[in-house]
């Protein structure tokens, strides 16, 4: 259990944001199906992402591992082999939804499991599609455990009902092996790192935009070629210290090198409307993606309202976003939100739960979330329920930092799912988060 307590003399310093979680994933899966030797630097270690090493290595692919690089050899997309075991993959949503897609492709069979938290997730919605296609899926209720045999699949035409980056990208990796073309239809922009990084390794994918809708076509069985890639950090992760910096005063950090791929900028357009001081530098391409330096200092921060078409851009930052807003001058309210509930927790209802306990009046009504912070509660309870989630832990250990009552964080040991270091990062910028 982690502890995080009042500062007083603001957040200060520059602080290594870790490598993005999506990005890493996509860095292993891509290069293990890939011809050639692939080196990959500023790779994410974290829990999620060494389920997605493990698997890999589970199917006889030589992966080496120095610190933050991994050398991947790849021998091309049918290269694969039957996994001795069973793979584990903890909590790691994203491998399993990625993996779901290639595995139903493998000449293989495979089986599946996760920890409580991912067995109770959702993968009818990646199941569906992948059926449609022609993979042989067993389930209890579409959730882990789940064993996949592998089979021949034929290309679809699939507007996705859904907005999910995972969905996409688990049938864009299966559409990899048909024999003809695969089509998705995205009505609501998501993360696309997996169709930059398919380009960049050769595969025949094509992008259009018809009347307002994203068209990825897919045409299955080239082979794809290796390309070193350079891993950017994460802004997910970066986003906990620049609301830290945001609300607590005598506070300016420059966080490098961060990810700031349109499709997962939301939170940056979100802080700006709330009056956040903030400035983006040296923005530049990285492998098809963009990066760039960020400066924050505090700022006295209003409420804001952000529909449902911007939740999409920022999926991750709602739980560190409601720490913002329960320090603006005036109320906000975000649209749409119903995909939180189906994240690592139920977060939509963690983040009332959590807030009303800091004495922060909030309110969920119909997906949406209302953060009333002129509205002044008793502090309920100074413990943190998190249900394993760790951007619920690291959000509301971002509270602490200003609240005054010192939060006790509950299962605050996910935090390194995806960020490892993040104690000795924010007690480095002057953080008081301790075991
Ligand atoms: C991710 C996509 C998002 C996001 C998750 C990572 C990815 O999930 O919440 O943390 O890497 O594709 P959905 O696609 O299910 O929204």
């Amino acid at each position: 259990m982690l502890t995080s307590s009042k500062i007083s003399n603001g957040i200060n310093g520059s602080a290594k944001v870790p490598g993005d979680k999506s990005i890493s994933h996509r860095s292993i899966i891509i290069p293990s199906i890939a011809k050639g030797i692939t080196e990959i630097n500023n790779i994410l270690q974290s829990d999620d992402v060494i389920k997605t090493i493990n698997a890999f290595k589970l199917m006889g692919v030589k992966i080496l591992e120095k610190k933050n690089n991994l050398t991947i050899f790849g021998n091309g997309l049918y290269s694969l082999s039957k996994p001795k075991t069973r793979i584990n993959l903890g909590n790691s949503g994203t491998t399993t939804r990625l993996l779901i897609g290639l595995l139903s492709a493998q000449n293989f069979s495979s089986s599946l499991y996760g920890d409580k938290s991912l067995s109770n997730r959702p993968m009818g919605r990646i199941i569906n599609p992948l059926v449609e296609m022609g993979a042989k899926i067993e389930s209890r209720k579409n959730t882990l455990p789940i064993k996949i045999i592998g089979n021949n699949l034929k290309g679809i035409d699939y507007e996705l009902d859904i907005a999910s980056a995972q969905v996409k990208s688990g049938i864009a990796l299966a559409a990899l092996y048909s024999n003809n073309k695969t089509e998705i239809v995205e009505k609501n922009t998501t993360r696309d790192h997996t169709e930059n990084m398919l380009k960049l390794f050769g595969a025949n994918i094509q992008i259009k935009k018809i009347n307002q809708n994203k068209h990825i076509i897919i045409n299955g069985n080239k082979e794809l070629k290796s390309k070193n890639i350079s891993v950017p950090n994460d802004l997910s992760s970066a986003a906990f210290f620049i609301v830290a910096a945001l609300i607590n005063e005598n506070s300016e950090i420059e966080l490098k090198n961060i990810n700031l791929n349109p499709t997962r900028c939301g939170f940056i357009t979100a802080i700006k409307k709330m009056g956040a001081k903030i400035l983006i530098k040296n923005k530049k391409e990285n492998n098809g993606e963009i990066v760039g330096d960020i400066n924050v200092k505090s700022s006295k921060l209003n409420g804001c309202e952000l529909d449902k078409e911007m939740a999409k851009l920022m999926i991750d930052e709602f739980p560190i976003l409601s720490i913002a807003a329960s320090f603006a001058s005036t109320p906000s309210r975000f649209k749409g939100l119903e995909e939180l509930k189906v994240k690592e927790s139920d977060r939509l209802e963690l983040i009332r739960y959590n807030l009303e306990n800091c004495g922060i009046f909030c309110k969920v009504e119909n997906n949406d979330l209302f953060i009333d912070p002129t509205k002044k509660l008793d502090t309920k309870s100074n413990i943190i329920k998190t249900n394993s989630d760790h951007r619920i832990a690291m959000a509301f250990a971002i509270m602490g930092t200003k609240l005054g009552i010192k939060l006790k964080i509950q299962e605050s040991e996910f935090i390194k799912t995806s960020f490892p270091n993040f104690q000795k990062e924010i007690n480095s910028l002057g953080g008081r988060v301790s075991e």
